[in-house]
């Protein structure tokens, strides 16, 4: 490794010599309209550190998704024979000559391999350098811009130029255009009161209710105000079953926004919701500068609610807390390095190097697609298709704030086109935007109803894949003529694909009993269902389900008692009632909730007899 990295350096210098002159002729890569609700304060500090993250194209893409799509099919040949890790990398890399243009490029800015890192594939690079020599590469001027609403502070331009010659060789360089900001999908908390106590004392004496597809046909009444582990093993029909410790099954969470998960807590919270799992606790991965400062004060109530239920589902499955670091505020007197992109992409640098990574991941956070640049959503994007194609499921919480943002003061309201134009419109999120995720929205109570806040609608990025047009054009017919006209895009990416329980979620923090829900909550519920199948295929010598979307649709059209259909309610936003939960898929719910007992002999019987194709 030594040698070949000396020679690629000494190649690089002797490459320097031959190169066009630095100031050759720029084309602009990408500009944006000021963004709403930011301020330009003052020019950046000349010396402040920012790290560069470029991205060289992957004209190999299109295969890539090609081979996603073939191994995800239930009724394809090569299902489940997902791609190893060198042949997803060797589908996304990049063209030498992109390659070795960009480090030309780079060379003339006295920046060589030793200054850099890659990605393995070679896809990314990321520098870091001085606001000034940015400036100077990037042919632009970074500010810092103030959030009016929150007052964090960011060094951001609005546009930025590459040398005429790299503009097919370079995809997108970042943080230059990108004002989102990340948020963690949880929409209540709060600390159960005396009241709330006595009254849940009181339905734990109350008959069962009956929930015909439900484990034994009925679910405890306590279930109806407070979720626990056992709730959700009834009404999600997987009473009775255990994961193996040993077959390879894994379940990771992700975590981010200086988010840890407290382990006495998750003890106490085993102790009272799950005895048999008592002592037993999970890996933390720090990735990025990620924080677990296990002080008990601190625990992240997010982290905490995605931990206990996630790994209490799922035990004794090994568990992985990922912790990713990577928005330290911008401090503009302290000129400390500071990375301030969006984390998925560091996340994903991550764990794509991973020879194993865990077959079931859930991420509870998002932003408003809006914020988010169209090339750097492509990208990050992509990268959840190459975890999917080597077999890794993904789910996302799929919003908070019904068709809108969540946001009830109409002053604060994101629900306007962020193109100049301040159009109204409907507020997706990504990543469950992204294609290559299944994003998971919410219901509440017993008998299950769509919760109001569940996260729906259609993305204004990515165009519907086929794998949920017939389920989506079918939901869309029944919408009357001209409802919602411009408010959303009939064309894009339906939002969410599935649902779990989401309110009222009973775990503990800080020492203390929570009420907590979002679709936070629903997201690593789903993920634990899906871990449990997963389970159940390896220890029968089955491949993991890995991208979960063709194969839910599949089983929604074939089977549609697998899932249970959420029929009322609607996610109401942006002052629109929003959509209603309705007979099959709809941007409520999905195509609802799991039936554990029912998707576990489809996906360990035998896919095609049971889907009635044989
Ligand atoms: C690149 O790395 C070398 C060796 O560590 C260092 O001397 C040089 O200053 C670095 N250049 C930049 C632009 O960071
Ligand atoms: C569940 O709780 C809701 C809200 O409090 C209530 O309207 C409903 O009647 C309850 N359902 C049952 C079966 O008790
Ligand atoms: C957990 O550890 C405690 C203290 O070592 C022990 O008393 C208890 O039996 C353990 N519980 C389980 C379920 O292993
Ligand atoms: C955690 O944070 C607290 C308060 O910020 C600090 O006092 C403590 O030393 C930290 N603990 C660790 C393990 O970093
Ligand atoms: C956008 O339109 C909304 C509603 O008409 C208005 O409240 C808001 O001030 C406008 N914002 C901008 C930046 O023009
Ligand atoms: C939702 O259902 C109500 C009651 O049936 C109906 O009036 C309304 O038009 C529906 N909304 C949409 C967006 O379909």
């Amino acid at each position: 490794m030594r040698s070949l990295s000396a020679w690629v350096v000494l190649s690089f210098v002797a490459a320097a010599a031959a190169l066009p002159a630095k100031d050759c002729a720029h084309k602009v890569k990408e500009s944006v309209p000021p963004p709403r609700g930011w301020t330009k304060t003052s020019p950046a500090p000349a010396d402040h550190i920012i790290e560069l993250r470029i991205a060289l194209p992957q004209p190999n893409f299109a295969e890539l998704e090609r081979h996603l799509y073939e191994v995800s099919d239930p009724f394809h040949d090569r299902y489940g024979q997902h791609l190893s890790k060198e042949e997803v990398e060797s589908l996304v890399a990049p063209e030498d000559e992109s390659v070795h243009l960009v480090n030309e490029w780079l060379a003339s800015h006295g920046i060589y391999e030793d200054n850099l890192s890659r990605s393995p594939a070679r896809d990314w690079v990321l520098v870091k350098v001085p606001v000034s020599q940015a400036e100077e590469m990037l042919k632009t001027e970074y500010h810092v811009w103030t959030h009016d609403a929150s007052g964090e502070a960011v060094v951001r331009t609005t546009a930025y130029s590459l040398p005429e010659h790299l503009d097919d060789h370079i995809e997108l360089v970042q943080p230059t255009t990108m004002f989102s900001r990340m948020k963690s999908l949880r929409s209540t908390f709060r600390f159960d009161s005396d009241e709330e106590q006595k009254s849940a004392k009181i339905a734990a004496n109350a008959p069962p209710i009956s929930v015909p597809s439900a484990s034994g046909g009925h679910v405890d009444a306590s279930c109806n105000q407070t979720i626990t582990i056992s709730c959700i093993q009834q009404l999600y029909n997987a009473v009775g079953f255990k994961p193996s410790a040993k077959n390879g099954n894994q379940i990771g969470i992700t975590g981010y926004l200086e988010q840890f998960a407290n382990i006495e807590d998750l003890q106490t919270f085993y102790a009272e919701q799950r005895p048999d799992a008592l002592n037993s606790t999970f890996k933390t991965v720090l990735i990025n500068g990620g924080l677990n400062n296990q002080t008990l004060d601190e625990a992240g109530a997010e982290a905490n609610l995605d931990v206990q239920f996630a790994f209490g589902l799922t035990f004794p499955t090994p568990a992985t807390f990922f912790s990713t670091g990577g928005r330290p505020p911008f401090k503009p007197d302290i000129l400390t390095p500071s990375n301030t992109n969006e984390p998925y992409s560091e996340w994903l640098d991550f764990i794509l190097a991973q020879k194993e990574p865990p077959q079931t991941i859930s991420t509870s956070y998002a932003d408003d697609e809006q914020t988010v640049p169209v090339s750097f959503a492509k990208r990050v994007c992509n990268g959840f298709a190459q975890l999917g194609a080597r077999g890794v499921s993904l789910t996302f919480s799929s919003g908070d704030g019904g068709v809108g943002d969540g946001e009830e003061d109409p002053a604060l309201q994101e629900c306007f086109t962020n193109d100049g134009r301040n159009a109204t419109r409907f507020v997706p999120l990504f990543p469950p935007s992204c294609p290559f995720v299944t994003a998971v929205g919410g219901t509440i109570h017993v008998p299950e109803t769509a919760v109001f806040f569940s996260g729906g609608g259609f993305s204004d990025v990515f165009p519907r894949p086929a794998y949920q047009e017939q389920a989506v054009s079918k939901f869309l017919k029944t919408l009357p003529e001209g409802t919602y006209k411009g408010l959303f895009n009939p064309n894009g990416r339906a939002i969410p694909d599935v649902a779990a329980q989401a309110d009222l979620f009973r775990i503990f923090l800080s020492g203390r009993p929570v009420s907590i829900g979002g679709t936070s909550a629903a997201s690593p519920t789903f993920a634990g269902i899906v871990s449990l199948l997963n389970s159940a295929r390896l220890s029968k010598g089955l491949r993991p389900l890995g991208f979960l979307n063709p194969l839910v649709y599949a089983i929604q059209a074939a089977d549609p008692s697998a899932f249970n259909d959420i029929t009322t309610g609607n996610n109401p936003g942006c002052g629109t009632p929003g959509f209603n939960a309705t007979k099959g898929w709809d941007p409520v719910t999905g195509v609802g909730t799991p039936n554990f007992g029912k998707l576990k002999d489809i996906v360990t019987l035998d896919l095609l007899h049971i889907a009635g194709l044989t």
